[in-house]
């Protein structure tokens, strides 16, 4: 049974929880900006210049372009600083009307099968991007060097295309890199030794995987702090790359798998921020270094389809044995002991 007062009670709390929900849309959007009329323009024709499509249902002239659908607008001033176009039917290339939209950050083309074409040069007329991903996309040809005139980009995503070509020197200029992935492409050629000669003590995270690189690796990536990862696997790169390694590194995950890398492995320093290695299907030679088992964190190894050769060193606190099981280590040359067979006594 109420009392006449709780019942006035629940009368107050909900008139007031009801005047709180009535007010707070109106005050939340009335904090936004609307959106730009040349910013909805600039949109309008970016959807007409790809036909149209289903993806971009929500673009419609009569609304306010800051709530459409794969952008995002700065809420005081009302201008689009991103733009995700990502998996849908989109046929085409990618429309020049990106360059009129001039406070643009990060722009993304991606999971797009169906968009053709080159990179184009248009790019380089945003002022302001610090994000560009093109991935997962049929763009083919080059990566043009005229990428390197966007001195604001902070990442690169070119991965997962058709590109081909060689990687251009230029992208050196890019000094606030911390990302650059043109991983599962085409590319041939040497990686070009510029390419972060410039970059004094923190390097971007690079992804080179999946191409077709031939030659050696610029040593100045061994003078560089590589924040996470480092990916050359699936090249044709060859000799010495055991400067990447070494106690003052970084570097936490390190993948130089199916390569021609041919270097001594006995003389190598590991640090104790490495957590993942893998050199499979390489030329590497020596021994297993015991400073392997010194490396507290590792967590995947895989040095297997060499030419190493000794007994898999023992004891440490990196326990190797126990870690990696024989298909981290097997079809070498002639390493031995747990967990492959027992080396041969001499
Ligand atoms: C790509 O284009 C082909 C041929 O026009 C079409 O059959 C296919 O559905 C399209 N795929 C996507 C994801 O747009
Ligand atoms: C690129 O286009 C070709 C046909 O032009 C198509 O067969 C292929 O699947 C597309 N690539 C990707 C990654 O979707
Ligand atoms: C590079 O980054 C620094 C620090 O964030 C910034 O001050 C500078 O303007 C950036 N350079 C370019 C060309 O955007
Ligand atoms: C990739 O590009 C090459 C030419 O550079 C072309 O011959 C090939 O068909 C393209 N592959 C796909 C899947 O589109
Ligand atoms: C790399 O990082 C280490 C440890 O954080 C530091 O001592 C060293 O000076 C850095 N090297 C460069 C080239 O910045
Ligand atoms: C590690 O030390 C070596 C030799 O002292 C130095 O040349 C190199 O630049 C250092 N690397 C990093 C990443 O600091
Ligand atoms: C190491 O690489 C080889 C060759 O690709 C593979 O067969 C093996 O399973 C890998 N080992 C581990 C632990 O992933």
């Amino acid at each position: 049974m109420k009392t006449p007062s709780s019942s006035k009670f629940v009368l107050v709390v909900l008139s007031l929880s009801l005047f709180i929900f009535l007010s707070l849309p109106s005050t939340c959007l009335g904090a936004k900006a609307k959106c730009h009329s040349e910013d909805k323009k600039a949109l309008l024709e970016i959807k007409s210049a790809l036909n149209n499509p289903y993806l971009l249902a929500s673009w419609t002239p009569e609304t306010d372009c800051c709530h459409w659908y794969l952008l995002k607008c700065n809420e005081i001033t009302g201008r689009v600083i991103e733009l995700f176009i990502s998996g849908g039917e989109i046929s085409g290339q990618i429309p020049e009307a990106v360059t009129k939209l001039p406070y643009l950050r990060i722009l993304e083309f991606r999971k797009l099968s169906n968009l053709t074409g080159q990179i184009p040069f248009f790019l380089t007329k945003i002022p302001q991007l610090e994000e560009l991903t093109l991935s997962w996309t049929n763009l083919s040809g080059p990566v043009p060097s005229f990428l390197g005139q966007i001195k604001s980009l902070t990442s690169l995503d070119l991965s997962f295309n058709n590109l081909s070509g060689t990687i251009p020197p230029s992208l050196g200029n890019l000094k606030n890199l911390t990302v650059l992935h043109l991983d599962r492409n085409k590319l041939t050629g040497k990686i070009p030794e510029s390419l972060l000669a410039k970059f004094k003590g923190n390097a971007p995270d690079i992804y080179l995987n999946h191409n077709m690189l031939t030659g050696t690796v610029p040593r100045s990536f061994g003078d560089l702090n590589f924040s996470y990862r480092i990916d050359l696997s699936r090249n044709r790169l060859e000799a010495d790359v055991s400067f990447l390694f070494g106690k003052n590194k970084t570097v936490q995950f390190v993948d130089l798998s199916r390569n021609l890398f041919q270097f001594d492995f006995s003389k190598v320093e590991f640090s104790d921020n490495l957590i993942y290695l893998d050199l499979n299907h390489n030329k590497i030679f020596g021994s297993l270094p015991v400073g392997l088992t010194e490396v507290k964190y590792l967590q995947f190894l895989n040095v297997s389809y060499n030419r190493l050769c000794g007994e898999i060193p023992t004891g440490g606190t990196g326990r190797l044995q126990d870690r990696f099981d024989s298909y981290s280590y097997f079809h070498n040359r002639c390493l031995c002991g747990d967990p492959l067979p027992a080396c041969k006594k001499k």
